[in-house]
């Protein structure tokens, strides 16, 4: 049997796509529904059909995973077609979500109906795509241009109810989805209809369309900067307007088959797989049984613990803050107020929002207001001895089973837990600043800890609203390890002579949220100091990190201090001509040769040796998946998600290519460049970090 059925007993068809787990839009699909509306064509007894589906969700959407080959027929064009031809009315009955090709599978229908939990959209965008199986046509159809623009370019998909008051969904279902769809039908059938193609509907007319198309390209050019899809989006818009139907779902066309078979969507599908990829652990299976965690305890009220609180706050658990001194504990408090009452200011939550959240978070200054708690976080002083100390302490007074989690950045997991009892309960929860908003958490897996409180922590990662990565200890983990060599080269780049404005510029036309040297000063560039001379294992290159070491003598701490890499007017940089100095005077100190470096090198110094050390923490075991080291970067880092992450760059550039060029640079440079075993294999089997596995 196929993955669409059809059913015809009372008068009503009933045509079910069964398709697990989402009811894809595959190839099977739409064959399977073009042939159950044939089978309505004969079926002369049916009055009407409903179109529904089986398991969790409506049709999710097309099936992304058919994307990197020519599509197969029947097309999506097709599937619409032959409802829209069919001899009768068809309803669909919308639970779950319908997005994207499901929503406009639903748009082929006479009649949409949707139990109430039911959500719709046009997530295309955020897979480089735009709707191509007419959606960016008949929405305008339906709700006019603006709030089509609206829908589709933000890719967020909308609750039945709001739906329904825009007219996308006719009728709100209480009670069985099923029964009240063939309620509906019947309704209809009484009523003798009508039939209702959206095709057939005008789009009401716009004021000034060359102004509305010209302000929301200049609007995505800034809010969604390089990505290409949002652009097409609203061309194929345009095209619903200025153009009578069929030409405009041509057009349509030609820009989808664009996007789909441009690199930005592949990256960006790469992506959707790999973070759903990141929380299958090989040796951990899905069904292991999970620690509850109701209740959260967080030590240090420091820059980390008070974003981790707020973090934890927002996914809705109770949090006890503790800190050594009433005074922290105080300021640690004031900065979540504030935080809160900006975000309140900014329109982004209710006043009663953030009453809430704030009262979620209880404090004390003693261990013993952990004794509740089913996860405790530390984010006490980057020291091993203060930590050990902390994680001592912790074990006398946390009940049996509370997970022991450490955001150390760089700090030997496995040395802090063997200050316990209990190493297996101890594991890394890496946060990144801001907490409370970056997206990206490195679960670190130490030696001992317990498989179970791995998937616990994936579990919290979840209803953080984090993406959970799960990473092996070393120093710096996935993402700052691999911060290292990126941050390195932009300080060398500056020492040969090149602008830390030029590199940056160059970083950030690339794709970066912001090129190396300005979040040195983000960050603070005291923080970069003190990783850098704990980190052990440091090259033996007196050069190294040379301007950091020089700016944090300096006091020069980035934009805390108004002065760092850059002067700072509020938060802009100004290029400052004493880097220059400073970076002429250290070039004839470590004798190394000023010159002209070409955009193409700076480009390749930043990110090849990036991708390299990637290539070394796979070989190593640090990241179990290229696709993980993907998730973090596109997450954690600023990297832009129409790249698809490092290695899925190397992939596109070449492996042997990268390999090459980081030969050269080993030639000409150092060794550091030296390219990593793995690299070198891959490059020399001609092989790909997407069909790389242990
Ligand atoms: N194609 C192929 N596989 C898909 C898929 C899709 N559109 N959507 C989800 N899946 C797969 C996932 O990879 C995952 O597989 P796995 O179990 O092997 O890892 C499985 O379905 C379940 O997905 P989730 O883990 O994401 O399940 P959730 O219950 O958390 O979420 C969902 C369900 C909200 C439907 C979510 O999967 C989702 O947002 N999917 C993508 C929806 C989408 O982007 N649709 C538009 C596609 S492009 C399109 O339609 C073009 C058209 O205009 C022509
Ligand atoms: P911080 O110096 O701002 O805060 C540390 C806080 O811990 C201080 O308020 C201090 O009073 C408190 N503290 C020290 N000992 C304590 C104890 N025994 N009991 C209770 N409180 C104690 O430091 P920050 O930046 O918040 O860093 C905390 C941890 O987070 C470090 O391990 C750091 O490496 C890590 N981290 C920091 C990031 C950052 O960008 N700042 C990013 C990711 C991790």
């Amino acid at each position: 049997m196929g993955p669409v059925s059809y059913e015809s007993a009372h008068g009503i068809a009933v045509i079910t796509v069964d398709s697990p787990p989402v009811n894809a839009l595959s190839q099977p699909v739409r064959e399977g529904i073009i042939d159950a509306i044939a089978e309505l064509n004969a079926d002369v007894p049916a009055r009407a059909a409903v179109l529904r589906c089986a398991g969790r969700t409506f049709i999710a959407g097309a099936d992304i995973a058919e994307f990197d080959a020519p599509l197969k027929a029947p097309s999506f064009a097709d599937v619409i077609e032959a409802l829209e031809g069919a001899r009768t009315f068809v309803v669909a009955a919308i639970h779950g979500a319908a997005l994207g090709g499901g929503l406009e599978t639903a748009f082929g229908c006479d009649y949409r109906c949707a139990s109430e939990s039911a959500r719709v959209g046009f997530p295309e965008v955020n897979l480089g795509l735009i709707p191509g199986a007419g959606g960016t046509q008949r929405l305008p159809r339906l709700v006019g241009v603006e709030r089509a623009l609206q829908m589709i370019l933000s890719g967020r998909p909308i609750a039945a109810g709001e739906a329904r008051a825009m007219g996308v969904i006719d009728e709100i279902i209480e009670g069985d989805l099923l029964e009240g769809a063939l309620a509906f039908a019947e309704r209809l059938v009484a009523q003798g209809g009508p039939r209702r193609r959206i095709r057939e509907l005008d789009v009401a007319p716009v004021d000034n369309l060359d102004a509305l198309v010209a302000g929301q390209r200049a609007r995505i050019a800034r809010s969604a900067r390089g990505f290409q899809a949002p652009q097409r989006a609203i061309a194929a818009i345009e095209a619903a307007v200025r153009l009578p139907i069929d030409e405009g779902l041509e057009r349509e066309w030609e820009l989808f088959e664009q996007s789909r078979t441009g690199v930005q969507s592949k990256a960006q599908r790469h992506l959707f797989f790999a973070q759903r990829e990141v929380s299958k652990i090989p040796d951990i299976p899905r069904d292991t049984r999970k620690r509850n965690v109701e209740r959260i305890a967080v030590i240090g009220a420091g820059t980390m613990g008070s974003a981790i609180a707020m973090a934890c706050a927002n996914g809705g658990f109770p949090v006890s803050l503790i800190e050594s001194s009433e005074d922290n504990l105080q300021r640690g408090l004031e900065y979540i107020r504030k935080t809160y009452e900006a975000q309140v200011g900014k329109g982004r939550m209710s006043a009663a929002e953030s009453d809430e959240r704030v009262s979620l978070i209880g404090h004390g200054t003693a261990y013993e207001a952990a004794s509740d708690a089913d996860l405790v976080i530390e984010a006490v002083f980057e020291d091993l001895a203060v930590k050990k100390e902390v994680f001592s302490a912790l074990e006398g007074v946390c009940k049996h089973g509370a997970i022991l989690a450490t955001n150390t950045s760089t700090l030997d997991v496995d040395a802090i837990a063997a200050s316990t009892a209990r190493p297996a309960d101890v594991i890394g929860l890496h946060f990144f600043a801001p907490a409370n908003i970056m997206r990206l958490l490195e679960i670190v897996r130490g030696r001992e800890t317990g498989k179970d409180v791995i998937a616990t922590a994936f579990q919290v990662a979840k209803r953080l609203r984090k993406v959970g990565v799960l990473v092996g200890v070393c120093f710096g983990f996935v993402g700052n390890r691999m911060v290292l060599p990126y941050v390195r080269e932009a300080q060398q780049l500056v020492l040969e002579g090149v602008a830390p404005n030029r590199i940056d510029a160059i970083a950030y036309d690339w794709g970066m949220a912001m090129g190396p040297l300005a979040v040195l000063d983000l960050s603070g560039i005291d923080i970069f100091y003190h990783i850098v001379a704990a980190w052990a294992d440091r090259p033996d290159d007196p050069s190294y990190g040379w301007l950091v070491n020089e700016l944090f003598a300096l006091g020069r701490l980035g934009q805390k201090t108004g002065r760092g890499v850059y002067r700072y007017d509020g938060r802009k940089p100004i290029p400052d001509d004493e880097i220059m100095a400073l970076a002429a005077a250290a070039a004839e100190r470590y004798g190394v040769q000023r010159r002209d470096v070409s955009d193409a090198e700076i480009l390749q110094r930043l990110f090849y040796p990036m991708i390299n050390e990637g290539a070394a923490l796979l070989d190593e075991g640090i990241a179990i998946r290229p696709g993980d080291i993907d998730v973090i970067w596109t997450n954690g880092f600023g990297f832009p998600a129409y790249r698809g992450g490092p290695m899925m760059c190397a992939d596109q550039l070449g492996v042997a290519a990268v390999r090459d060029r980081l030969a050269e640079y080993a030639d000409r440079l150092g060794d550091r460049y030296a390219p990593s075993p793995l690299l070198e294999r891959l490059a020399r089997q001609g092989a790909t970090f997407a069909a790389w596995s242990r």
